[in-house]
């Protein structure tokens, strides 16, 4: 597996989100009140909505777009409604975060 440092802790709002942008498409990297760290795939299963602009509560994230649910720790969508997105996995490292890749090229990062 190959870590690509993204920035650092501190660069992500408590209970917010920063995306950043790989060859395996936009990831989306959330800090929730707790100061946990995940990364999933910045696509809703629903239909494709911005989940980095999504509002974070304990460890799931409402989809900006239409209000599903998503696990930000297994990447289902809760509740009623029936989808998944890749869990990315993510390393905090005395405040560096770093993301785990199946490539080694990074594009840009935001
Ligand atoms: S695109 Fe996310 S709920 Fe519809």
């Amino acid at each position: 597996m190959n870590w690509i440092e993204i920035g650092e802790l501190s660069d992500i709002p408590l209970r917010g989100a920063r995306c950043v942008k790989t060859p395996q498409g936009k990831i989306a990297v959330f800090r929730t009140a707790e100061n946990d760290v995940f990364a999933i795939e910045d696509h809703c299963p629903h239909r494709g909505g911005p989940l980095s602009q999504g509002i974070v509560h304990g460890r799931a994230v409402t989809c900006p777009l239409h209000n599903w649910v998503i696990s930000l720790e297994t990447g289902r969508a809760l509740g009623a409604d029936e989808g998944e997105v890749r869990t990315i996995p993510v390393r905090n490292e005395d405040g560096k975060l770093f993301i785990a890749l199946e490539s080694l090229m990074l594009a840009a990062a935001e």
